[in-house]
């Protein structure tokens, strides 16, 4: 009787990293980026959006962020003005008002008209002030902040590299950004069909940062457990180098 070999590790990586395509969200390729970034507002707007902040707790995503802030792998009390990009239900926002410097200026933004009200109802807090915007056409000026945080969102552009170009301009030279997004395993591809968004590889990520001037400083893990198991996605913080050439302002294609 024949025996069974096996799975080699890469027969295992070719397996999970099928299975993960074929889970994946794709929908957002046929699309125009207009026609794609209505689709993410009303989606966000809508019902699923209302539930978010209640998916956040039962993920256990908020309560882990706030482990973060709370052990200091990320220290917020270093930073005077942050930019909270993305900012949904306040779920990071919720973090900062409580682990940053009462003084420090926070500002919240979002696509999401409707998300920001849910922020602002959730948080109940005269702290963060909350702006409507793009993340690709932020109105803010250059260097604005000395801090950008951004959880999930960067997920939600075909590209990120006009993302990431719009945080470095309005960051200053030497600015932190803590940046979360979700990865390219099965578990991510699975978050994806959910939000109708994609997924990051870590080290083309890791390379798009580098090519628009936010290198990674560390790559963080909520826990010792997530590290192993590769959950939870990829955290990072990165630094805005001290001389970078700012691109040309980018034009959106309808
Ligand atoms: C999954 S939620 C993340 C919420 C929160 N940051 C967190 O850590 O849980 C994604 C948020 O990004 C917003 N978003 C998506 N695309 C965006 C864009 N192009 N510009 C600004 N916000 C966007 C959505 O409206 C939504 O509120």
């Amino acid at each position: 009787m024949a025996t069974q070999q096996p799975e080699s590790p890469s027969q295992r990586r070719k397996r999970k990293r099928a299975l993960r395509k074929l889970v994946e969200f794709k929908g957002m390729h046929g699309l125009s980026l207009n026609q794609y970034r209505q689709d993410v507002k009303q989606l966000y707007d809508g019902p699923k959006g209302a539930m978010l902040a209640m998916a956040s707790l039962v993920s256990l995503h908020e309560p882990l962020v706030g482990l973060m802030f709370r052990e200091r792998k990320f220290d917020a009390t270093r930073f005077h003005k942050i930019l909270d990009i993305g900012a949904g239900a306040g779920q990071i926002l919720g973090h900062l008002v409580k682990r940053t410097n009462p003084t420090a200026e926070l500002i919240g933004c979002d696509l999401s008209h409707q998300m920001l009200r849910r922020a602002r109802t959730r948080l109940d807090s005269d702290r963060p002030n909350y702006v409507t915007a793009d993340l690709t056409q932020l109105p803010f000026a250059d260097d604005s902040f000395d801090c950008i945080t951004c959880g999930w969102v960067i997920e939600h552009l075909h590209d990120p590299r006009p993302g990431l170009r719009e945080f470095v301009r309005v960051l200053q030279p030497g600015g932190s950004m803590l940046l979360l997004a979700t990865e390219d395993t099965v578990a991510g591809a699975l978050t994806s069909r959910t939000w109708k968004c994609r997924t990051y590889n870590r080290r083309e990520l890791n390379s798009m940062c580098e090519e628009v001037g936010l290198p990674w400083q560390e790559q963080l893990y909520f826990t010792k457990l997530h590290r192993f198991f590769k959950l939870g996605g990829i955290l990072v913080e990165a630094t805005k180098q001290a001389h970078v050439e700012l691109a040309p302002p980018h034009v959106c294609q309808s």
